[in-house]
């Protein structure tokens, strides 16, 4: 323990706040978090609703009570909100035009004012930019790497990664016999925002035909090919599996986003849809298409994901307790490890699926299509 730690008179006071879209494994992180504080005396706080809840001064005391039999559960007992940056809070004028404000500040001075001492922001590359910019601005902060979409640079996986490709793994495995059925060609759209690592690996565990994501752009023609391709021969596919990432796109073409309201950042989808009509028109199949949509991110958490989220929570309070603030909590197998924040998520770095990873080689082996 540091000197100034040994010395406080209070007991050390320390915050949790969950951001961005919620991500199975979030509870076992706030649950292994808090316990491993509790264990060294200290206070601990959830800020509710994300950063929302440092600018109306919302959070609440955790006790032990409040941590015990979440380890399972999905979702987050703090709740969360992807849509307030402190940086940029919008508001409307008289005249009815929305302008952004910087409350940042604010945030600073509501978090000394509720006698916070250090806060593990745990969240996806939104959150944890937002976490690395109030850090410049005077808050110890630790960081915890989330989110289902995997892409965040220096850690080898996030949690609820591992959750969301088994259920999506599950939907392609439910998905084929009835495309069988019915010699239909079955297109899923799945999430993963410009990554395309949901998509890759369910499409690889479920046996999928093409599979199209984000850092391939994908020709249709090639698509149709493929799925021509398996009615040949011994092949004795009449029907195929359609793997979409929601952020792939076609050769010139654009990603596909839906209405928004004003504002709101572009949210993706409705490229699955695309794609599955461009086959029946093309290919004259008879085919069908889905978006699994948020049953991505439900559920309980996977064995994986329970353990990397309570590794996760555990030693970022290990590295409050060393003062080791402006970091990020990382898996690199087969330890954690701390990264800098900034190197992990600074000037909106992020992961996307490596052309050469054995993964995506795997597959082009296996003769699954990426359509290029
Ligand atoms: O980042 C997680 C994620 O589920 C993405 O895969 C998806 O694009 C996005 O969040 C959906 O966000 P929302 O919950 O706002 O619809």
């Amino acid at each position: 323990m540091t000197p100034a730690l040994t010395r406080r008179k209070k007991p050390f006071r320390l915050a949790l706040l969950t951001g961005g879209g919620d991500c199975p494994g979030l509870n076992a992180v706030i649950r292994s978090a808090a316990r491993s504080a509790f264990a060294l005396g200290w206070e601990v706080f959830g800020i509710e609703d994300g950063f929302e809840g440092l600018l109306t001064k919302s959070a609440r005391q955790l006790h032990p009570r409040d941590v015990r039999g979440i380890l399972h559960l999905g979702g987050t007992i703090l709740g969360t909100s992807n849509r307030v940056s402190p940086f940029r809070v919008q508001r409307k004028t008289r005249d009815g035009q929305t302008v952004d404000d910087d409350r940042s500040a604010e945030v600073v001075k509501n978090f000394r004012a509720m006698g916070f001492n250090a806060l593990i922001a745990i969240g996806g590359d939104g959150t944890l930019s937002i976490a690395l910019r109030l850090a410049k601005k005077g808050i110890p902060v630790v960081g915890v790497p989330k989110t289902i979409d995997n892409d965040i640079e220096l850690t080898s996986v996030t949690f609820g990664f591992d959750t969301a490709v088994a259920t999506a793994t599950d939907a392609i495995d439910k998905l084929h016999p009835t495309a069988e059925a019915h010699r239909r060609v079955m297109v899923v759209e799945l999430m993963g925002r410009n990554a395309g690592f949901i998509a890759l690996n369910s499409g690889v565990a479920g046996g999928a035909d093409v599979i199209l994501i984000p850092e391939i752009d994908f020709d249709l023609d090639r698509v149709c090919e493929k799925i021509r391709e398996r009615e040949k021969g011994h092949r004795g596919g009449y029907f195929s599996i359609v793997v979409v990432a929601e952020g792939a796109r076609s050769v010139g073409g654009k990603v596909h986003t839906r209405s928004l309201d004003k504002g709101e950042a572009p949210r993706l989808g409705g490229i699955g849809q695309w794609v599955a009509e461009e086959i029946a028109k093309r290919t004259g199949k008879e085919t069908r298409s889905l978006v699994l949509g948020h049953l991505q991110r439900g559920g309980p958490p996977t064995t994986f994901d329970r353990l990397l989220g309570t590794r996760f929570g555990a030693a970022a309070v290990r590295a409050v307790h060393e003062g080791d603030f402006e970091t990020m909590v990382a898996l690199k197998p087969p330890t954690i490890v701390r990264v800098m924040l900034d190197d992990a998520v600074g000037s909106g770095r992020q992961k996307r699926v490596p052309l050469d990873s054995d993964v995506l080689l795997s597959a082009r082996g296996l003769g699954i299509s990426f359509g290029d």
